[in-house]
């Protein structure tokens, strides 16, 4: 699929993934940033982020601003392969950088920390995208990935049944463009798999008891949804039956959502904690 750009972006074209075409995805990206970043941070904070970062797959930069602004003193540098929404990470003042995830215009062993946010659901080999990290990560360097698996999203109180379908129709879609939203299941594996050690999987939970319920509308609401039925996999019928239960559970006082994300972090081989161990 092409992006802002016209270049791949996998199974990502932030034209057709939200209503509102690429507006209406740039405030989806900033609402969905704004949700979970304190968790988010927390765990990247736990797992460590030696300097400097490179956030791979940045898009329009709204994880860019955030870590920049509670991580000062880090050096970040943002790149994605669409160039035309990397623009909008203009306003984080960091360097830029268009390129493909698998192939980085790096010399090898140069990055403290890579973090892959929601990248790695939409590229055809997540694998590729991984040892390509490894290869820019200096010994004792971090890779921290961010992602779903759809099939735990979280829970919610009411919940829908009817609706299961509607979210299992949203996977085929992104399955059917080249992606996977199942990819959390597979990423510790894949890490290792790579050469990855000491890996980790960190869950995340983001719940309305500290947040509105309206600020889970990226995740919960049709908007997400609407462009499935223009492109044939949803029906308006299906649409109009979520955007009815989203519209109950927000008018419902005691509705209860958690959602949640998973952090799968791994230390490139070869660096000093490592060393020390065998020496000991
Ligand atoms: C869902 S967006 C996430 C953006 C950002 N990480 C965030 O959390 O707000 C996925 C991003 O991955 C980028 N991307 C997809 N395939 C890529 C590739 N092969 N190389 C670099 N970036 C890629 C897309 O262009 C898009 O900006």
């Amino acid at each position: 699929m092409s992006g802002a750009s016209g270049v791949s972006a996998g199974s990502y074209d932030p034209a057709t993934t939200t209503a509102g075409g690429l507006s209406g995805e740039l405030a989806r990206l900033e609402a969905q940033a704004e949700l979970s970043f304190d968790e988010e941070l927390r765990v990247l904070r736990d797992v460590g982020v030696p300097a400097p970062l490179l956030e791979l797959g940045a898009g329009s930069g709204a994880i860019t601003r955030r870590l920049r602004a509670a991580l000062p003193d880090l050096p970040i540098v943002a790149a994605d392969i669409d160039t035309a929404l990397l623009a909008h990470a203009a306003d984080a003042r960091v360097p830029l950088m268009g390129c493909d995830a698998v192939r980085l215009p790096l010399a090898d062993g140069v990055v403290g920390t890579v973090l892959l946010r929601y990248v790695l659901q939409h590229v055809a080999d997540p694998a590729a995208v991984v040892a390509e990290a490894l290869r820019v990560l200096r010994p004792g360097g971090r890779l921290v990935v961010i992602e779903v698996d759809s099939m735990l999203w979280g829970l919610a109180d009411p919940m829908y049944p009817e609706l299961a379908g509607v979210h299992g129709r949203m996977a085929g879609a992104q399955r059917q463009a080249g992606g996977d939203r199942l990819i959390g299941r597979k990423l510790t594996r894949i890490l290792r798999r790579a050469g990855f050690r000491e890996v980790v999987l960190r869950p995340f939970a983001t719940t309305n008891d500290d947040r509105p319920t309206e600020a889970f509308a990226p995740h919960m609401g049709p908007e997400r949804l609407a462009p499935l039925v223009a492109s044939g996999a949803l029906s308006l019928p299906e649409l109009a039956l979520a955007a009815d239960r989203w519209r109950r559970f927000r008018a419902d006082p005691d509705a209860w959502v958690m959602l949640l994300g998973l952090v799968v972090a791994g230390t490139a081989p070869g660096g000093p904690a490592e060393s020390e161990r065998s020496t000991s």
